[in-house]
């Protein structure tokens, strides 16, 4: 997503959580469909973001879950927006610079729920979101057996 990050003047940070240590989070997926979700919040993350603004990734390891959040400094979710925004078709009426189907949020939790995990938003302060999934940690002695 560089190339669109870099045409809206936006910073895309990786961090993994509260260790200082690069990990790495094994779940069993489909990958191209885990590269959607993605995708997905990546895009709405940089197109509601104002120019100059940092989007960050956390990744939080744990030994059940994996936990992936997206968050951004745009101006968030209205309360009354949240309990639709994974809806098919909804689009809200924020002042996100591009316009997608009102799909990417709706596939995005088919994808992870059909992975066995859940997906959420949230509001940040003093201003901007987190959506965030999680999917069930892949356990150790079954990583590889080929
Ligand atoms: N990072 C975000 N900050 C604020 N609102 C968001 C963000 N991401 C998504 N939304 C809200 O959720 C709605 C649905 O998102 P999505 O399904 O990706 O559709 P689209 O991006 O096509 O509008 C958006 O129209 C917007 O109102
Ligand atoms: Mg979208």
């Amino acid at each position: 997503m560089t190339d669109l990050a870099a045409s809206r003047r936006v910073h895309i940070s990786l961090t993994y959580g509260a260790s200082d240590f690069r990990q790495f989070l094994w779940v069993k997926g489909d990958t191209l469909q885990l590269q959607r979700v993605m995708a997905n919040l990546l895009t709405n993350a940089i197109n509601h973001s104002p120019r100059g603004e940092r989007v960050e990734v956390i990744l939080e390891p744990s030994s059940s879950h994996q936990t992936v959040k997206v968050t951004d400094n745009g101006a968030g979710i209205k309360p009354n927006e949240l309990p639709h925004l994974f809806e098919r078709f909804y689009q809200g009426q924020s002042d996100r610079q591009a316009k997608g189907s009102g799909l990417g949020l709706y596939l995005s939790r088919q994808i992870v729920e059909a992975h066995g995990g859940t997906i959420w938003a949230e509001n940040r302060q003093p201003t901007g979101a987190t959506f965030a999934f999680r999917l069930p940690t892949l356990p150790y002695n079954s990583s590889y057996s080929a």
